[in-house]
């Protein structure tokens, strides 16, 4: 079974100013599909919080994906692709290129979440936007890649690729 890490990334949240709807909606997506949520964790906006807890997630607690949302935008504290990158050994350009192409079927600011998503170890890391309803439509864009994405990264034998002829 998949196990997964949620990270919210917001400073309001974090304070306890504002309830966090997205880490929540983001377990029940993942759980919807099977999979299951260690943690839904909140942190602030500030870079090294944001790495360190990714890391940790894969690193300290086996983790295989880690699922952030919030802080993929422009505002000044928004930071989260940079701490992503900060502990990626790769990235994975095309999931940011089918959630902005799907988003933009929902709204013309699509191309605004700057997401990314990276490898660590033999985990996926996918940064998602911040409001539920842009984390819930980002991550269904691309839930279905996500089983043989981390098939391929644990190096396992793969018989036949999914959707090949
Ligand atoms: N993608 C989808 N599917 N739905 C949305 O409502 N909002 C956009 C974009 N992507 C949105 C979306 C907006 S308005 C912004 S500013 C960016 O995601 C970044 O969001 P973030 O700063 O909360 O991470």
């Amino acid at each position: 079974m998949i196990v997964a890490r949620v990270i919210t990334c917001s400073d309001s949240a974090s304070r306890g100013e504002r309830v966090d709807l997205s880490g929540p909606a983001l377990r029940g997506l993942l759980e919807d599909l099977g999979w299951s949520v260690d943690r839904v964790e909140i942190v602030p906006d500030e870079r090294d919080r944001i790495a360190a807890a990714i890391a940790a997630a894969i690193d300290g607690d086996g983790v295989r994906l880690v699922v952030t949302t919030g802080g993929t935008g422009l505002s000044p504290r928004d930071v989260t692709p940079e701490a992503t990158v900060e502990v990626a050994e790769r990235l994975v350009p095309g999931f940011g290129e089918l959630m902005r192409l799907r988003s933009l079927e929902k709204t013309p600011m699509a191309p605004l979440s700057r997401a990314e998503a990276a490898v660590r170890g033999r985990a996926l890391i996918v940064n998602l936007p911040g409001s539920p309803k842009a984390a819930v439509e980002n991550f269904e864009a691309v839930a279905h890649l996500v089983p043989h994405a981390l098939e391929l990264l644990a190096g396992e034998p793969i018989e036949e690729h999914p959707g090949s002829a």
